[in-house]
């Protein structure tokens, strides 16, 4: 097949990339390279530590609802165009995302791990600052042999911030994953290709890898849920009791510049609420509420028109989630978790793993290792 019809969203990048930056392209890459590389032994104790880069991918994502979508003209359109799970504007848009690779002398395996964050956080959520050693997921899978790739969404972190309402919504979340998705299937990423891929979700990131592997049951080999189910009585009210406010109101010097429609958490108590629940440490809090990212309003509207039936996906699927994720199990999980019997029916293999006294965000809670462990198995026995 031709190169340009298997890959267009790729070749306009390729095009555009000359007038988008000034920076110099890395190893005939079309990423521009953007962290330094880090690595080393923990002089402490054994841990490896990862090497890791932080890059910027130029991604591009067709219209695909038919009208024009804008505040001045706002009608019934943009609703239905959200439910169709449809992409409101063409445009280009750079990502950014971070590589990490094991130390030297771990032995590398062939599957990446892509990482896709909740609403409110970015990246940094699968490599946390707090007590990295026991909480950095990132350190834990490289230690295992895993190379991660962890993205920040279309309008959270590093990557670009265009409208907050037509454009940062959860099918742009969709569409740039799969294109980049694509992109890596297509040539690898720096240098080196792959033989799986796993789909690592929480959150809006679990209803991201849900939709995807609906419409592209090829994109990912493994998936992997977390901090999510299909019941959906819950999930507004508790998403609401987060008291999500405009962020250049809650932090005008540090987020006066980001466009309208960009919110999060106002204090510490509204992400305690939201995120956490039983076993964790008060420091863990503390750093969430400090690293914490944003979410918009286009994303809260249209989150829940993702979570579908993937009938094709023929892969494994992992679903973990803390016994006490108010926004999706209600006060405690009952049967919720096993709905993703149903909503992968053909998956050739289900694992559901509940922890106790728990909230969430269930990697920011003592359950993390365990999590870790368990997650690392599904794959280990997977690839
Ligand atoms: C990190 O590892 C790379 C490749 O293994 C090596 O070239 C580089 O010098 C190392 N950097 C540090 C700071 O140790
Ligand atoms: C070394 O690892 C252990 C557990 O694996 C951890 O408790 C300890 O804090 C680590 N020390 C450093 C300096 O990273
Ligand atoms: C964005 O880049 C800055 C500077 O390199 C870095 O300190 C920060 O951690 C990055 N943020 C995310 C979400 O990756």
């Amino acid at each position: 097949m031709h190169l340009r019809a298997l890959l267009p969203s790729l070749a306009v990048q390729l095009l555009a990339w000359p007038q988008v930056s000034q920076a110099r392209a890395v190893e005939d890459s079309q990423y521009q390279r953007v962290g330094r590389a880090v690595n080393g032994t923990s002089p402490c104790n054994q841990t490896a530590l990862p090497v890791c880069e932080e890059f910027t991918v130029p991604i591009h994502v067709d219209k695909t609802a038919p009208g024009e979508f804008s505040l001045e003209n706002y009608n019934i359109k943009s609703l239905f165009a959200f439910a169709g799970r449809q992409v409101l504007v063409e445009a280009d848009y750079d990502m950014s995302v971070r590589l990490c690779e094991p130390a030297a002398g771990i032995e590398r395996k062939d599957t990446l791990q892509l990482l896709l964050h909740g609403a409110t956080f970015s990246k940094i959520m699968w490599d946390f600052p707090y007590k990295p050693e026991t909480y950095s997921w990132t350190r834990f899978m490289t230690n295992a042999g895993y190379t991660t790739l962890a993205v920040d969404f279309i309008g959270v972190g590093n990557s670009s911030k265009p409208d907050g309402l037509f454009e940062v919504h959860t099918e742009t979340f969709v569409q740039t994953i799969h294109n980049f998705i694509q992109t890596i299937r297509a040539e690898g990423f720096m240098g080196r290709t792959y033989d799986k891929i796993a789909m690592a979700g929480f959150s809006v990131g679990s209803i991201v890898a849900n939709s995807i592997a609906d419409r592209y049951p090829d994109d990912a080999d493994i998936i992997v849920l977390l901090g999510v189910t299909w019941d959906l009585l819950w999930v507004y009210p508790a998403f609401l009791s987060g008291m999500q406010t405009d962020a250049g109101v809650i932090d005008p010097e540090r987020w006066g510049y980001l466009p309208d429609f960009y919110q999060t958490h106002p204090s510490i108590e509204a992400r305690e609420v939201a995120c956490f629940w039983g076993e964790f440490d008060e420091g863990a809090l503390e750093m969430d509420f400090e690293t914490r990212d944003m979410d918009t309003l286009g994303m809260a509207i249209s989150f829940t028109y993702h979570l579908v039936t993937a009938k094709e996906f023929s892969g494994p699927v992992f679903l973990g989630i803390g016994q006490q994720d108010t926004t999706f199990c209600r006060k405690t999980c009952g049967s919720q978790p096993y709905a993703v019997y149903d909503r992968f029916p053909q998956a050739n293999d289900h694992v559901v793993k509940v922890y106790e006294n728990t909230g969430h965000a269930l990697m920011y809670h003592h359950a993390a290792p365990n999590l870790y462990r368990d997650v690392q198995d599904f794959l280990d026995s997977h690839i």
